[in-house]
């Protein structure tokens, strides 16, 4: 599996551009329920971050702020140097939600050249990202006749024929088998090597590994942000999973 050949990034940042994310005080309420509190965060380009945390802590919610489909309370949330969902961030961000739709009617080619459309890509970038994901074979296949971690990976590539400088990714290797996840982290770092920077979330720690930072949630608050080394030196745990349980008892014991 390899990246996009055209590879860098439309705005890429010159040294002592803003950080990718930088967010202040954030307060998010959904259903009547607080459900982010008080989150601050920043997050350098060209990294790839971890947000991990237990179902319904709220990773979704943060993602959702980001790319500027969420209503937000209260707090500042800004993405490459703009307002989170201004009109000028929409081509530099791509966005794989948790469950991915793509069209059924369609090959896989075809969905993908339907996103590149709106963004003005050429045969080369639906291509290139076809190839990215590792479905070359199955270009000419139609939605329905993708397995549910093909029909994953098709969404995926919908957001990278934008080439976009940010990709945010809800649980993208969930229901993957452990080679396809493996390629897909491997691509994940060939693109933040480009110079892209990924936010990648996940309830499965051992996927952490693969992280340059953690955002660590719980019950839409930030427990900790640092790196996966950190959060074992912190706590003294060799495993991430472990580790990150002793980081919940510690918050909770205070
Ligand atoms: N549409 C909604 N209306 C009201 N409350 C919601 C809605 N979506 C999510 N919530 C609530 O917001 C909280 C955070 O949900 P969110 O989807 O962000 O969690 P998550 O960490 O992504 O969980 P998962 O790992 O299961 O995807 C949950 O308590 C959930 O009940
Ligand atoms: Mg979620």
């Amino acid at each position: 599996m390899t990246a996009p050949s055209s590879a860098s990034p439309p705005g890429d940042a010159p040294t002592g551009a803003s950080p990718a994310i930088a967010i202040e005080h954030l307060e998010v309420r959904r259903g009547g329920q607080q459900v982010l509190q008080d989150i601050s965060l920043t997050v350098p380009r060209g990294s790839i971050t971890g947000l991990l945390g237990p179902s319904g802590c709220g990773k979704t919610t943060l993602m959702r702020s980001i790319v500027g489909t969420q209503v937000v309370e209260k707090g500042s949330v800004r993405v490459l140097g703009d307002e989170a969902g201004s009109a000028g961030l929409r081509r530099r961000i791509g966005y794989v939600t948790q469950a991915p739709s793509i069209y059924d009617d369609l090959t896989v080619t075809d969905n993908v050249a339907y996103f590149g459309a709106l963004y003005g890509s050429s045969r080369t970038d639906i291509d290139d990202a076809i190839a990215a994901v590792g479905l070359g074979a199955r270009a000419g296949h139609r939605g329905n006749q993708l397995s549910g971690g093909q029909r994953t990976r098709v969404s995926l590539a919908c957001a990278l024929v934008a080439n976009p400088e940010l990709l945010v990714l809800d649980e993208p290797t969930v229901g993957l088998d452990p080679v396809l996840r493996a390629d897909l982290w491997e691509q994940f770092h060939a693109l933040a090597k480009q110079g892209r920077t990924l936010r990648v979330s996940s309830h499965v720690m051992d996927e952490a590994e693969h992280c340059d930072e953690l955002l660590l949630m719980r019950e839409g608050r930030l427990l900790a942000q640092l790196s996966p080394g950190e959060l074992r030196s912190d706590t003294g745990e060799s495993s991430l999973e472990n580790a990150f349980l002793a980081l919940i008892r510690k918050e909770e014991a205070r």
